[in-house]
């Protein structure tokens, strides 16, 4: 009973490990503090969005070329809207969203190059990337006039500027267990963007949202084979509690 009881334990712990393994491991990393990207699959609008965002403002620079255009019908999209409003001219609905830009161009142009977004959100995970576009502000003293808080010294100039505007950098001096420390966000520059802060967070979460789709499009399709079994198991039951009375008619008898 007892060594019952401490094996249960010792299963339990070690499915907990597991569990939170992946916690641990996100945990380390760059020293800014993530903000929590509001991730919801199932939110079709905001996938949509994040689609057309990611075709404007990304394409330019990274490739998805994993991810073919025609399964955004995936998130409700009908081929003829993916034709009109994400495809470039050249493109056919059933190409992979590759671009044009050549890695070692990027490479001298910006130090880097773009990486391939097919699996970005798995690789650098949501709350990251969520920060990561949050997190800009004007530097001069860089190449291409942008740093980042959550990646200092990032190649990628702001890619959402037209949107955010010119942020800047603050920092403020704040007193912590009886040392003086220097915290640092940003703020809102002198040139507004098209959208206030709160339509800027909105954009920059369905971004997200769209690339940890594209990531992981068979999270959808889980979801719809789960009912599907849920359903075949619920007309077995029927079956099998059918046939139950049927065994026990001919006991009884
Ligand atoms: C002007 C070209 C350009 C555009 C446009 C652009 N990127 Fe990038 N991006 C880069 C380059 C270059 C890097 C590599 C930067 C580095 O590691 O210093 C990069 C890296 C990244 C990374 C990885 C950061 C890391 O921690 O390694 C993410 C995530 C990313 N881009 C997301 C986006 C998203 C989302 C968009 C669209 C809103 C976008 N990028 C648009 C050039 C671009």
């Amino acid at each position: 009973m007892i060594r019952q009881r401490t094996f249960g334990i010792a299963v339990a712990a070690v499915l907990a490990g597991l569990l939170f393994a992946p916690v641990a491991a996100q945990a380390a990393g760059s020293g800014f503090p993530n903000q929590h990207a509001p991730v919801n699959l199932r939110d079709a609008v905001s996938l949509q969005r994040g689609a057309q965002l990611f075709v404007n403002y990304c394409m330019g620079c990274h490739s998805a070329n994993h991810m073919r255009f025609n399964r955004l019908t995936e998130i409700g999209l009908t081929e003829e809207q993916i034709k009109e409003y994400l495809l470039f001219a050249t493109d056919k609905v059933g190409s992979p969203m590759t671009i044009a830009l050549r890695p070692a161009d990027a490479k001298a142009w910006m130090g880097k190059a773009p990486p391939d977004m097919t699996v970005i959100a798995r690789a650098k995970r949501p709350d990251y990337i969520y920060t990561l576009l949050k997190s800009y502000y004007v530097d001069d003293s860089r190449a291409l006039g942008w740093n980042n808080l959550a990646y200092p010294n990032i190649g990628m100039p702001h890619p959402l500027w037209q949107l955010q505007g010119n942020p800047q950098l603050k920092v403020e001096e704040r007193e912590s267990h009886g040392h003086m420390m220097q915290v640092k966000s940003t703020a809102p520059g002198d040139m507004p963007g098209t959208l206030n802060a709160l339509e800027y967070d909105r954009a920059v979460g369905d971004l997200v949202n769209f690339l940890v789709y594209m990531g992981e499009p068979w999270k959808l399709q889980s979801h719809r084979i789960g009912i599907v079994v849920m359903f075949f198991l619920g007309i077995l039951l029927v079956f099998v509690y059918l046939l139950k009375l049927e065994f026990w008619r001919d006991i009884k008898h």
